[in-house]
């Protein structure tokens, strides 16, 4: 095996992360209708507990029905508890059977505001809305805000016993946790003032530490700027340009509450879908070239590790590099961007990658062509996975293509 730091492992709290690699959170849609982990969802995990990764971050759980984005997001509960509780005993044992120590487990913690089956916004907002329209009726009120701490708190603790190491409170992607950072037009304790933008994610994920046993993980996946021009969007100037000073104020009052991994992402899947996962190669063509947005997310995260030397850091946005994968994360790493790399939809392309390369036998001809038909899959309605390189997949990938 080569001397890389992405083999190193990193301490960070009291846990040992074995090494450098995040499998990040990839939503399969595929999970029981009571939010319990199905077949499908078994074995996306299982590959994972196998790939020798040291950190595997499970997709967006959803802390309440209202929340969820499809009627098969997953969604831990007091009734589900032990199907979780034997997924994670079940990786952990797997990776032992590999001989690698077992991964840490974060459980990203959600609701889907906008994005969810019924949609639950901030405020209203001209962009969005071209595609996916509404009306006041679906803007919540703060009563219904103050609720959600408790509900953070409480999956936090099931998580806990579930057999995570920790959670993510997450706040990205346009859900309602990242919407709210940008509700400048929003009346009330909710909107306006940085204050209240940032208060409802900062008691939820109070509210999660304080649920969790003290040495439990903390952590939380940010989206620093959803490249949407303010007032409409968080982490951006009236042009649409990335401003970080809100995002930097807030990672320190995150870091202040115990936030100890900060996952890094960018832009809203559903707007600007190339600044989240630049694509190679599909049907949709990037208003940039996919190096402008992997300079963007490098700029970000060397600019956040720079200021937080204490928080890790994750980086994201690399399934592009495909080959290249393995070299350009060590440069990352080695250039003090980020101090884990984080892999979305390669994992679900070529979940061994990295055993591979450890191996020797790493295979070019396997890695994600990042086309994204497995995000189409998902705007489909269908479960998604690899509509490349896995049969399951690619039959209903053809089968939705009218
Ligand atoms: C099918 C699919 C599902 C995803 N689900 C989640 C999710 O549940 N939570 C999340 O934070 N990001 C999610 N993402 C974003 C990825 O974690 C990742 O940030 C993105 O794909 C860019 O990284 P990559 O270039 O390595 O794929 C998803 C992306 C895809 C394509
Ligand atoms: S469908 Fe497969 S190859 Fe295409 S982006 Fe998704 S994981 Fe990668």
């Amino acid at each position: 095996m080569k001397e890389r730091l992405l083999n190193s492992a990193l301490t960070v709290g009291g846990f040992e992360i074995p090494n450098r690699v995040v499998f990040q959170p990839m939503e399969g849609c595929d999970c029981e209708v009571d939010g319990r982990p199905s077949t499908l969802t078994i074995k996306k995990y299982m590959r994972a507990a196998r790939s020798h990764a040291g950190l595997i971050w499970f997709e967006a759980n959803a802390v309440c029905p209202e929340g969820r984005t499809n009627p098969r997001q997953m969604m831990l509960t007091r009734e589900n508890l032990s199907a979780f509780k034997a997924l994670t005993e079940e990786m952990r044992a797997a990776a032992r059977a590999e001989g690698v120590p077992s991964p840490i487990l974060i459980l990203q913690l959600t609701h889907s505001g906008r994005q969810s089956i019924t949609p639950m916004i901030a405020y209203r907002h001209p962009i969005y809305e071209e595609k996916r329209p509404v009306t006041d009726e679906n803007i919540v009120s703060d009563e219904y805000l103050d609720t959600l701490p408790a509900l953070y708190g409480a999956s936090a603790a099931l998580a806990i016993e579930a057999g995570f190491d920790g959670v993510d409170v997450k706040s990205c992607h346009g859900y309602l946790l990242q919407e709210l950072l940008s509700a400048f037009t929003r009346e009330g304790k909710y909107g306006g003032a940085f204050e209240n933008r940032t208060r409802l994610y900062l008691d939820c994920v109070r509210a999660a530490k304080n649920a969790m046993p003290k040495e439990a993980l903390l952590t939380t996946r940010l989206g620093v700027s959803d490249m949407i021009p303010r007032p409409y969007g968080f982490g951006t100037d009236e042009s649409g340009n990335l401003d970080l000073d809100e995002p930097d104020r807030l990672i320190s009052l995150l870091q202040a509450e115990g936030v100890r991994i900060l996952n890094v992402t960018v832009g809203n899947p559903y707007y600007n879908p190339h600044i989240n996962r630049p694509y190679r190669m599909g049907t949709y063509t990037p208003p940039e070239a996919a190096e402008a947005g992997l300079a963007r997310f490098a700029f970000a995260e060397k600019h956040i590790k720079e200021k937080f030397p204490a928080l890790a850091v994750v980086g994201s946005g690399l399934s592009y590099y495909r080959e290249d994968l393995i070299e350009r994360s060590e440069a990352l790493l080695l250039d003090g961007v980020c101090d884990l790399v984080g892999y979305g939809r390669m994992t679900l392309a070529y979940p061994n990658f990295y055993k591979d390369e450890k191996n020797g036998c790493f295979d070019p001809k396997k890695c994600c062509v990042a086309c994204s038909k497995c995000t189409a899959l998902m705007r489909r309605g269908r479960v998604s996975g690899c509509a490349v390189f896995l049969d399951h997949y690619r039959k209903l990938y053809k089968e939705s293509d009218v």
